[in-house]
């Protein structure tokens, strides 16, 4: 069922939901999530079951402030603190060791957590809702509300649409950043960017005050994290990614039948298809509509998809690490 999430009565109920150990999606800045009290093991087990995701991949658990946090992180190091402070509340995660005492089902098993503070008012409130309650409720494990491996989503249409009428939605709209937040491994002794978001590198790094690492940078096994698949966030159908020249010889060649292709390019392309849309410019205006482009181009039934490979500079790392993860189905 969709409600409005700006009314307090919708905040109301979906935290007493929460609190009885029910499953509530939200909408978040990023993606919206499908949460639970993160606080209980059972009510965070129907996260996975209601996904069909392994329950040894790790969640995010949502916080309604940097204090929070240390309900469920055992220690939140200088770098940490740097990028709580310069992000939160903000579209970035940090992973960071975890209490012993919380939060283990959520964390899929690891001895580390990874916790965020969203921006989204929605998300406030019925964060601040839920630590009102009794029990109060700390923290709320929330994957992207999506079946596993599948497109986030960015309105609560989308979400409706994956897991039925019964699940509780809080609508909040679409949502402003459109791709899942940057995830920062604060556990490594050096900070590790586990997932571009559309934070920048050189942002988070001037806040750290200290380069960025990325796994494959550092010696020892990375964490299991879905979003780090390299096939994920993919839609039904194949995503192709060309450069515009590639894209439009390739229509050319196919004539008529390029018309059952869907194409998502920067450049302008001649194509007789009905399934066009122009990629914006900007990045940020790119992640914004990009998942819910891909989900349109999968209700008109498009069988391929073909999208221009996004510009190699700083600012598209998060878009075109999407589009690659969806591309490798
Ligand atoms: O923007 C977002 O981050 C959205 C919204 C709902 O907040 N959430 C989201 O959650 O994308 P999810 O579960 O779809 O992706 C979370 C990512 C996964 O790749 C997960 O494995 C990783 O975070 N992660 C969570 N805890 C971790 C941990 N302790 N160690 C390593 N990776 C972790
Ligand atoms: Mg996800």
């Amino acid at each position: 069922m969709i409600v409005d999430g700006r009314q307090d009565s919708a905040i109301t109920q979906a935290a007493q939901v929460l609190a009885a150990g029910g499953l509530v999606a939200f909408p978040t800045e990023t993606v919206y999530g499908l949460g639970a009290d993160a606080g209980n093991d059972a009510a965070v087990a129907g996260i996975f079951t209601a996904k069909g995701r392994p329950s040894d991949h790790p969640l995010i658990v949502h916080v309604p402030d940097a204090n929070a946090a240390t309900r469920f992180a055992a220690a939140v190091p200088p770098v940490a603190q740097r990028l709580m402070q310069a992000f939160w509340p903000g579209p970035l995660t940090l992973i960071l060791p975890r209490r012993p005492d919380a939060g283990r089902a959520a964390a899929g098993g690891q001895d580390s957590i990874g916790l965020r503070c969203p921006a989204h008012p929605v998300a406030h409130a019925l964060l601040l809702a839920c630590a009102a309650a009794q029990p109060p409720v700390l923290g709320l494990a929330a994957p992207s509300a999506n079946r596993f491996g599948r497109v986030s989503p960015t309105a609560a249409a989308h979400v409706a649409s994956e897991f039925g009428d019964e699940l509780l939605v809080l609508d909040g709209g679409a949502t402003p950043v459109g791709i899942e937040s940057a995830i920062v491994d604060c556990t490594r002794g050096v900070p590790v960017l586990l997932r571009p978001g559309t934070l920048t590198r050189a942002a988070i790094e001037s806040a750290c005050g200290e380069r960025l690492w990325l796994p494959d940078e550092l010696p020892g096994a990375a964490p299991r994290a879905s979003g780090t698949l390299e096939s994920h966030y993919a839609p039904q159908a194949k995503v192709r990614l060309m450069d515009a020249k590639n894209l439009q010889a390739a229509l050319h060649v196919l004539g008529p039948d390029a018309g059952a292709i869907a194409v998502y390019a920067r450049s302008p392309i001649r194509t007789r298809s009905p399934h066009y849309r122009r990629m914006p410019d900007d990045a940020i205006e790119t992640a914004r509509q990009l998942f819910a482009v891909l989900r349109e181009f999968d209700a008109a039934g498009v069988k391929l998809i073909w999208i221009e490979t996004p510009p190699d500079t700083p600012e598209w790392e998060g878009v075109r690490d999407r589009l690659r993860r969806a591309s490798a189905a």
